[in-house]
């Protein structure tokens, strides 16, 4: 679906994907309008407040996904809704289990009713790797969420309203990752690292966001999208960022795995290797074969599992240092030299460390 002359509505504008998805949207999609829609009215007039967001087809609605009858408010006229917004951190969600499943959980349900009430035409809920085969709270709530927006498409009436759901890994650089937590430690001389073994899946958010654009066009309503992304492991990473530094082993923590899970063996026999991306693929009637065969995607071998130590795609050093030289050019990664386009982009991912996030 093109999004010339449609209006986009992202909960969660003001976050970090939502953020990146905004400015990406205005600047090459034409859209009618862009509404973001989250709680916190401070990160909202500081996004107003930068010139990236100067843009008269924006518009801020302050709301929370808990409260339907908002979402129902602000959804009216909508065409495509984007859901972004949730509580992420791990250990948050640990302490806060009520919370977590209000606005993960309830807050899907929400969306899911308030777009089909008002005739939105496509929603694309975003997931992530803790949401398959969950051993933490907010990996458990994702992956609840995941199956409402599924299930939701079986709920239309026969309207038009589809879901679908995005679930990607770690986004390289985020606010409190590990890259921008390596880079701060580094100049301490020490840099702490949980298990040199651990392996994650890594994409920035540029890349996330042009997933979820290209998912808006192929969806059918129903599919689970993971993109095809490298890993890397954290010895590598660290190696790479801080080849003389101490490297001080503090252990896997609370709630993390080794390796991360995009698609769980189980789900094999429903996947879709469609070349750039899988596709998971309901487990419901009304997916028939004709819809599958939109994707052109050939069934993927009946133990396949893509989990980020198995990945055939490995993030080389060169391939972090050169995304993280980007990102934090002041870190001094590699000597400076004419800034190409690919770069500039990708400099607009990096973000301030501030706490560690999921
Ligand atoms: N970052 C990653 O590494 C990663 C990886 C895989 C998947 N994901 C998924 O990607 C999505 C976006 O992540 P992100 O990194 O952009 O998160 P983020 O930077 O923490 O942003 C979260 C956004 O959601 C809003 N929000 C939180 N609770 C809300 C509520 N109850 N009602 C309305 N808005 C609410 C926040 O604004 P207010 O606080 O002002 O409401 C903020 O705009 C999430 O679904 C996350 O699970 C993230």
């Amino acid at each position: 679906m093109h999004l010339e002359n449609q209006t986009v509505l992202i909960t969660g504008g003001t976050g970090s994907f939502g953020k990146q998805f905004v400015e990406i949207v205005l600047r090459e999609c034409r859209p009618r309008k862009v509404i973001v829609f989250s709680r916190d009215e401070l990160k909202q007039f500081e996004m107003q407040q930068n010139p990236k967001y100067q843009d008269d087809r924006l518009r801020f609605f302050l709301g929370d996904v808990r409260d339907v009858d908002r979402l129902q408010r602000a959804f009216a006229g909508v065409d495509v809704v984007i859901h972004a917004a949730a509580l992420k951190q791990v250990p948050a969600a640990e302490y806060n289990p009520f919370e977590a499943v209000k606005t993960n959980i309830n807050g899907a349900q929400n969306v899911i009713n308030a777009a089909i009430d008002q005739g939105v035409r496509r929603v694309v809920a975003l997931s992530t790797d803790k949401a398959a085969n969950p051993v933490n709270l907010y990996g458990a709530t994702k992956l609840c969420s995941d199956k409402l927006f599924i299930a939701g498409n079986a709920y239309t009436g026969g309207g038009t309203t589809r879901f679908s759901v995005v679930r990607y890994g770690n986004v390289l650089g985020s606010r409190g990752s590990v890259l921008p937590l390596f880079l701060q430690q580094r100049q301490t001389g020490v840099i702490t690292l949980t298990d040199p073994r651990m392996t994650r899946f890594w994409i920035t958010l540029e890349q996330a966001v042009r997933f979820v654009l290209r998912a808006l066009e192929t969806m059918q309503g129903g599919e689970l999208y993971v993109p095809k992304i490298p890993s890397m492991s954290m010895g590598e990473m660290a190696a790479a960022i801080a080849p003389d530094c101490e490297h001080r082993i503090v252990g896997i923590r609370p709630g993390e795995k080794m390796h991360e899970v995009m698609i769980p063996e189980d789900e094999a026999h429903r996947t879709l290797d469609c070349h750039g991306y899988y596709v998971i693929q309901p487990a419901f009637p009304w997916w028939s074969h004709d819809t599958a065969a939109a994707h052109r995607g050939t069934p993927v071998p009946e133990n396949f599992r893509y989990a980020s130590d198995t990945n055939p795609q490995k993030m080389s050093r060169d391939e972090l240092l050169r995304l993280a030289h980007a990102m934090f050019p002041e870190a001094g990664l590699l000597p400076d030299g004419p800034i190409d386009e690919a770069t500039v982009r990708v400099r607009a991912d990096a973000e301030v460390p501030t706490t560690r996030a999921a």
